[in-house]
């Protein structure tokens, strides 16, 4: 069956509009870094998803970790009874009185040869848990940490106090819904590592798919009730590749071993980037569209600019540079919020500006994750965490 078609078997709901509002982050740098990369006049070789299946397959003789199907149960890296138990969370120093829902993270080891393990944090619903579905959460970046952004910055149970110590609950956290488990991947995102460091630089969208479909096996194993609930996918910015790609692997390896082992129900991306071409057009046409762009610009890049081409002309890169200097120095992911003056820390419960939005919030996020006793209550291994690396 095609990647095509299993897409459109799937509740798409795909936003190509900037709908989620996050300060002028890493994770947008990141994806602006991609894109720039991609319309140099010397753009890196990088592989598409099927480039990456023909690579694998002729090299699959020399990975014990290739995507040859053997069996299902090879997935599975250790036994898990237990470890679950051991991956609860007391309490989160700082977290406000009455918390009334269960708390989890730690590692899942996705290749023990390699010394390779996924962290997650995962919170249940506080109301009739095991009636609600299981929704992972991924960022994008390429790079960039769902622990820093997702959990304690958009959807997640609490976010981080303008003080970088103490947590406040948010009123929007999605758990009010489902049971929530987000996965900082691939490996070198955020508490993610792996013993094998050329590992850092050979992770692609073939391997971030894999290792993320080898947790998820192995995280079902150490939360068995969750097996058979239903399962959604969400994420954002570049998990436009992510969130399609695993729901991808999913609905194959249920195909191949003839019956539902992950229960996918719906995928959901927010400010999706699916397509160089579409994306980059749609960036521009935002601009445009909301005066940040003069129309003389927006001309030249009608004229210009074939974003589907590799080799994007001089006049057109002139024509791109223009309307990233004309739009100014905004937050162009959230074009009506104010921008991060004051970085340090502050007293008091939280530095909201505007509607429950701190543009701030990445600097306190920074600080509470690499506070050492909050690592070790996440059980995590001491790490200089950082949004994206
Ligand atoms: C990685 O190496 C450290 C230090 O030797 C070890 O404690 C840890 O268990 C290893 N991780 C894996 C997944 O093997
Ligand atoms: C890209 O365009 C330039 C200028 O038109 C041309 O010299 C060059 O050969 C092109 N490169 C590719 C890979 O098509
Ligand atoms: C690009 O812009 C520079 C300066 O703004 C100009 O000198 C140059 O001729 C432009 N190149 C093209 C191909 O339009
Ligand atoms: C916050 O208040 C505490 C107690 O008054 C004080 O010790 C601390 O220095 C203050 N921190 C900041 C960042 O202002
Ligand atoms: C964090 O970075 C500092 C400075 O580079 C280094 O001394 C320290 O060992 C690092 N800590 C960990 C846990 O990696």
């Amino acid at each position: 069956m095609k990647k095509v078609s299993l897409y459109v078997c799937l509740l798409l709901n795909l936003s190509l509009f900037v709908i989620l509002p996050y300060s002028k982050a890493s994770q947008t740098d990141k994806l602006d870094e991609l894109i720039l990369s991609r319309s140099s006049q010397n753009p890196p070789k990088t592989f598409t998803w099927e480039e990456e299946d023909t690579l694998n397959t002729q090299s699959s003789s020399s990975s014990s970790s290739s995507s040859s199907f053997s069996s299902s149960s090879s997935y599975v890296s250790a036994p898990q009874e237990g470890l679950r138990q051991a991956d609860k969370i007391v309490t989160l120093p700082g977290q406000p009185y009455g918390v009334n829902f269960d708390q989890y993270s730690g590692y899942v080891t996705v290749d023990a040869e390699a010394g390779r393990e996924l962290f997650y944090y995962f919170v249940e619903s506080p109301y009739n848990p095991s009636t609600k579905p299981l929704l992972l959460w991924l960022n994008g970046g390429p790079g960039c940490s769902s622990l820093g952004y997702g959990a304690f910055e958009e959807l997640g149970p609490f976010r981080i106090n303008s003080d970088g110590k103490t947590l406040n609950r948010n009123k929007y956290a999605w758990n009010e819904a489902a049971n929530v488990l987000f996965l900082e991947s691939p490996a070198g995102v955020g508490f993610s590592y792996s013993n094998t460091t050329s590992d850092y630089y050979k992770a692609g969208d073939k391997a971030t798919a894999k290792d993320s479909y080898v947790f998820l096996i192995n995280w079902l194993e150490r939360f068995p009730e969750y097996k058979t609930r239903d399962f959604y996918i969400a994420g954002e910015s570049y998990a436009g590749h992510y969130v399609p790609q695993l729901a991808s692997t999913i609905l194959q390896n249920n195909i191949h071993y003839k019956h539902t082992i992950i229960n996918l129900r719906g995928i959901s991306i927010g400010n999706a980037w699916v397509d160089e071409a579409k994306g980059s057009k749609g960036l521009y046409d935002y601009f445009w569209t909301h005066a940040l762009n003069s129309d003389q610009t927006h001309e030249l890049i009608e004229k210009y600019c074939d974003f589907t081409s590799e080799n994007v002309s001089a006049i057109c890169n002139n024509a791109t540079d223009r309307a990233l200097i004309e739009k100014g120095n905004i937050d162009f992911y959230n074009i009506y919020a104010p921008q991060c003056h004051d970085s340090s820390l502050k007293n008091g419960s939280t530095g909201y500006v505007t509607n429950d939005f701190d543009p701030c919030s990445d600097y306190y996020g920074i600080v509470y994750l690499n506070r050492p006793e909050i690592q070790k209550a996440l059980h995590a291994k001491p790490t200089n965490w950082t949004h994206c690396r």
